[in-house]
């Protein structure tokens, strides 16, 4: 090793005289030495930004992650994600930082500027006039008489629970004027197969949907032109469980061309690409509206959050606000229905668990309650078309230690801001039968037409030419 290596820099003594030589000895040492120092500085100073609570949420510290699985008293099933979450760094990292509230404040501060709850109200307005006359959408034709209509087809009832807006979203699009007979005036194709139902039809369950979409593309991409035309680019879904981006995996074209309308919208683990997909609220149907939700005196409780603890996020809240007199933390199922908390709360959290969908956004904004949101790498409902942080406090999962401070040091008249506005959106959180304007319906609608024009292909064009 030594030798070959020497042999590179080895110059015949002759010819060259001896300064000469000694540059072309030290000059590779200087340049290594160099470099070595380059990377010390690069290092040093991107750990720096890696302890900073205001650096980016996507920045996260790896580390072995040995060290995570050591300190945690139980077993659970940990995401990818999960990993990446340097528990052990956490109860110092309030302690060593130069955390500081007004460096939170000029954030807030910035994005009051933009008061709206939408980034462009105009353009928003505008396009959606547009969107409203001229969308179309094409639905593979299925009939009662399918052995699997009950999975294709929409319900004829109310949907309720947790993965309602799967149902929902199909109830209203069948009924909708975006609903074409012609292809060929279709921006986009809906494949209407429903997760939800699949997951409780005994002949598919759980473990036979990879198998059904798979045989599912297989039949309309050989029966139609349409998903040939684009490898599913034009073409859409919707679901709400988590499973359903496992049960495209032995259909990879849906996962990585169609766009999927989901509520499990993380990016860490492949499979949900924010440009092309669709983040759609998980919403509880709620049987009717909660009484005077501005009323302040009434939420005299700083935060609130129920939940399992099934993730790191979730022992790190445990840890540290357990006890806590002003954060309430009901660790495990919530035996009563948590509206009254929810109502008695300034703030409402929602925590990561095993996946980032559950529907305490919605809950929250429901009952006026401002969500704060710790769940990083989530693509946050209609987040290219609402300002999130008009209505909601975005928390790193690093920043649980000085949750308490972070919420304490919001003023009432920043908080009246963000409360008056998460009051306004709740109409984007919501779903009507008929569907009602700017209701949950028509946002998604709203986000699949966004991403509809470049890849819109005319079966008519080339006969057109001919
Ligand atoms: C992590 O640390 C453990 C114990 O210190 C070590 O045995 C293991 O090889 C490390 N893993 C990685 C990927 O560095
Ligand atoms: C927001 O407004 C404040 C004061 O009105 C101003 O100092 C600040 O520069 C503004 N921020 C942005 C991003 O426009
Ligand atoms: C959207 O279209 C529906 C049906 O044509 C209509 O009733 C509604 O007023 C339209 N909304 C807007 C904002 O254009
Ligand atoms: C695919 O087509 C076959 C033959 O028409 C049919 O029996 C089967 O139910 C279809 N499967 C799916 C998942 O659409
Ligand atoms: C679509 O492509 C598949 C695979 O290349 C092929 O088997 C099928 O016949 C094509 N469908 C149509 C309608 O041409
Ligand atoms: C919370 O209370 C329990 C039992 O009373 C105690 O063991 C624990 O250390 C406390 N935790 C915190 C974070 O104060």
């Amino acid at each position: 090793m030594g030798k070959s290596a020497f042999l590179i820099y080895h110059v015949p003594k002759k010819r060259y005289s001896s300064s000469f030589k000694a540059f072309f000895f030290f000059l590779p040492i200087c340049l290594g030495f160099t470099t070595f120092f380059l990377v010390l500085i690069y290092i040093y100073t991107t750990s720096g930004v890696l302890t900073n609570p205001h650096s980016s949420p996507y920045l996260e510290p790896t580390k072995n992650s040995t060290l995570i699985e050591q300190t945690i008293p139980f077993s659970i099933d940990n995401t990818a994600e999960d990993l990446f979450f340097d528990l052990p760094r956490t109860p110092n990292y309030a302690k060593q930082s130069q955390w500081s509230i007004s460096d939170l404040f000029r954030s807030i501060g910035d994005s009051m500027n933009n008061t709206d709850i939408y980034h462009d109200t105009d353009i928003f307005l505008e396009d959606y006039k547009e969107m409203n006359k001229s969308f179309k959408i094409f639905v593979y034709p299925h009939t009662k008489d399918d052995p699997f209509a009950n999975v294709l087809l929409p319900v004829d009832f109310d949907p309720k629970g947790h993965y309602a807006s799967e149902l929902y979203f199909k109830k209203a699009l069948f009924n909708s004027h975006f609903i074409t007979k012609n292809p060929n005036e279709a921006d986009l194709f809906y494949m209407p197969f429903s997760i939800a139902e699949m997951r409780h039809d005994p002949r598919i369950g759980p473990e036979g949907l990879q198998d059904f979409i798979r045989t599912y593309i297989f039949n309309i991409s050989h029966k139609f032109p349409y998903w040939n035309r684009t490898n599913g680019a034009d073409h859409f879904y919707v679901a709400c469980h988590s499973i359903g981006r496992v049960a495209m995996d032995k259909a990879v074209e849906v996962k990585f061309n169609a766009i999927q309308v989901v509520c499990s919208s993380t990016y860490f683990v492949a499979g949900y690409f924010p440009h092309k997909d669709i983040s759609m609220p998980q919403i509880w149907p709620k049987e009717r509206d909660p009484p005077s939700i501005f009323l302040s005196k009434r939420r005299k409780q700083l935060a609130f959050f129920a939940g399992s603890v099934n993730s790191l996020v979730r022992v790190a809240l445990l840890k540290h606000w357990r006890n806590d007199s002003e954060i309430f933390a009901h660790f495990g199922r919530f035996k009563t229905d948590d509206g009254e908390q929810l109502l008695r709360s300034k703030f409402c959290l929602h925590v990561k668990g095993f996946e980032v969908n559950a529907a305490r956004i919605t809950d929250a904004l429901h009952y006026g309650c401002v969500p704060v949101i710790l769940a990083n790498h989530y693509d946050l409902p209609f987040a290219d078309i609402l300002n999130w942080k008009s209505f909601s406090v975005i928390v790193h999962y690093m920043d649980i230690p000085v949750l308490k401070k972070i919420l304490q040091g919001i003023s009432l008249d920043e908080y009246s801001w963000l409360q008056s506005n998460a009051v306004k959106v709740r109409k984007h959180f919501h779903w009507n039968v008929p569907p009602v304007d700017y209701d949950a319906f028509y946002m998604a609608m709203y986000d699949l037409w966004l991403r509809r024009s470049s890849i819109r292909v005319r079966l008519t064009a080339s006969l057109e030419y001919m």
